[in-house]
């Protein structure tokens, strides 16, 4: 069913409405604002809910006519508790009763619990407002109490409603399957490797483009090229990016599939993608992920199969929801030999200067990470499972689940040579073509020479 309203971020050309609506005596009675606010009050609190990421305020538009005719957002946005209050008003009443508040409501309660990831959302109403009474209740928000007198208003005191909605009420009002976060474990250590994975993640999340390599604009263009083929194979249909983290695939890819979607078990990661139209994020694991059989053309998995606890399973439900013939790249996944050869080499002491930095690399991540962000190294060793725990993924292991999650076409090909850095900045491309070329004749003998694994694979019969 289309869509009512459409939600805007909020920018300075929304101010003058609001500042309008929230002076109106009407209005202000309906909602929490006691007093006329001057232009400045009003551009000033607007600002400083941009800046607060325990608050949303966004700009509700009438999607018939692209008129900007109200307002909606989340306050006490609480991470921890994954709770959040929701508010709104349709200003301009003409606007009213033609269900652009309800779609306005319903699309950000989609964002607190899908992608946000939040578990349950309140909502307050003076007694006498009819209207929002009726409005929360018909929007599937249960009546949880009233504050007794809790409010002056018009000369007397007045109860104030509390309703509230939990994410899997929510999920089965809108007939989404909810995103299925185990909270019983399969087994102890999976779901210790899932929570170590949130905690590593969420303090990342903040910089996590500044810290990661990945995203250099010569990797976003040997990706790009990767997502177009496959775009092009796909007929540009419906793409599925596990572990999606803040958005790195589907960034690139948005313009190249029809329908895009994400999945992260991290909520501070998802609430960085940036929004879009054809982009839909949600909180979930990748071994219980949210989605029939068979309904992608394509699924990505970047820098992700390392944080993963049991990959065999993570495979097969990613096979699952790949129509046969679809394809999966996974890449950025660390190579074990690399690993290995940099354990072994660093225990003998061999270390040259290049080669040196490149072994320092892998080797005192755990330190760095701990360091930098203020983790335990337990923490870092657990999230970055198959690596720091199984030691790596080693080509014949990612081959073998694989083939035994039943994929076919499968390729499973090194990338990144140690080193290739410092020849790029140095020697320029050409050099690194050259080295790179070489080194792929001889594989498998350099094979630990190259720190990620890059996957290709097709979903067979
Ligand atoms: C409450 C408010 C946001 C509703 O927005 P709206 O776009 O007019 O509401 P919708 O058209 O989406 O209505 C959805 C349902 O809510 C109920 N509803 C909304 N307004 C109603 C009214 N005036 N009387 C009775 N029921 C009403 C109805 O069940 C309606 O479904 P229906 O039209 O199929 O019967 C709007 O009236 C408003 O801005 N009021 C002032 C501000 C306010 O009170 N905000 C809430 C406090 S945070």
């Amino acid at each position: 069913m289309p869509e009512n309203a459409r939600l805007e971020p909020l920018e300075e050309r929304h101010f003058q409405n609001i500042y309008r609506w929230v002076n109106d005596p009407d209005l202000r009675m309906q909602i929490g604002t006691v007093r006329p606010i001057s232009q400045a009050e009003n551009a000033e609190y607007q600002r400083s809910a941009a800046q607060d990421r325990h608050r949303i305020h966004l700009a509700v538009v009438d999607a018939h006519d692209g008129r900007h005719v109200g307002m909606i957002g989340l306050n006490n946005i609480d991470f921890v508790y994954r709770r959040a209050d929701i508010w709104l008003y349709v200003g301009d009443a003409t606007a009213r009763r033609r269900h652009i508040g309800r779609s306005a409501a319903s699309q950000l309660l989609d964002y607190a619990f899908g992608t946000l990831g939040l578990h349950r959302v309140r909502a307050e109403v003076f007694a006498f407002n009819e209207a929002a009474l009726r409005f929360f209740a018909a929007l599937g928000m249960k009546e949880e109490g009233r504050q007794r007198e809790a409010a002056f208003k018009l000369g007397r005191f007045w109860d104030v409603v509390a309703f509230a909605i939990l994410d899997r009420e929510w999920f089965e009002r809108r007939d989404l399957e909810a995103p299925r976060l185990p909270h019983v474990a399969l087994e102890p250590l999976a779901d210790e490797v899932i929570r170590a994975n949130r905690e590593f993640h969420a303090r990342l999340a903040g910089e996590y483009f500044q810290s990661q390599p990945y995203g250099s604009a010569e990797n976003r263009g040997r990706v790009r090229a990767i997502l177009e083929e496959m775009a092009g194979h796909a007929g540009g249909g419906r793409l599925l990016d596990v572990g999606c983290g803040t958005g790195f695939v589907l960034d690139l890819a948005h313009d190249l599939f029809r329908e895009l979607h994400g999945v992260d078990i991290c909520p501070e990661m998802i609430a960085r993608v940036t929004p879009r139209q054809n982009v839909r994020v949600c909180l979930a694991p990748v071994e219980h992920l949210p989605f029939g059989n068979g309904c992608f053309d394509a699924v990505t998995a970047y820098g992700v199969l390392h944080h993963i606890y049991d990959l065999t399973v993570a495979l097969r439900e990613i096979r699952r929801v790949l129509r046969r013939g679809g394809l999966f790249y996974a890449d950025e996944s660390p190579n074990l030999d690399f690993r290995e050869n940099a354990r072994r080499h660093r225990a003998a002491g061999t270390l040259g200067s290049l080669g040196g930095k490149e072994i320092i690399s892998v080797t005192e991540d755990v330190r760095r990470y701990g360091e930098r962000h203020g983790l335990e190294p337990a923490i870092v060793e657990r999230a970055m499972f198959q690596d720091k725990i199984r030691g790596g993924l080693a080509v014949e292991a990612l081959e073998a689940a694989l083939a035994n999650a039943g994929f076919v076409g499968i390729a499973v090909t090194p990338r990144w040579f140690a080193g290739q850095g410092t020849i790029l900045r140095t020697q320029g491309a050409e050099a690194v073509a050259r080295t790179e070329q070489y080194l792929r004749d001889v594989l498998p003998l350099s094979r630990g020479l190259f720190k990620y694994l890059v996957v290709r694979a097709v979903a067979g019969n």
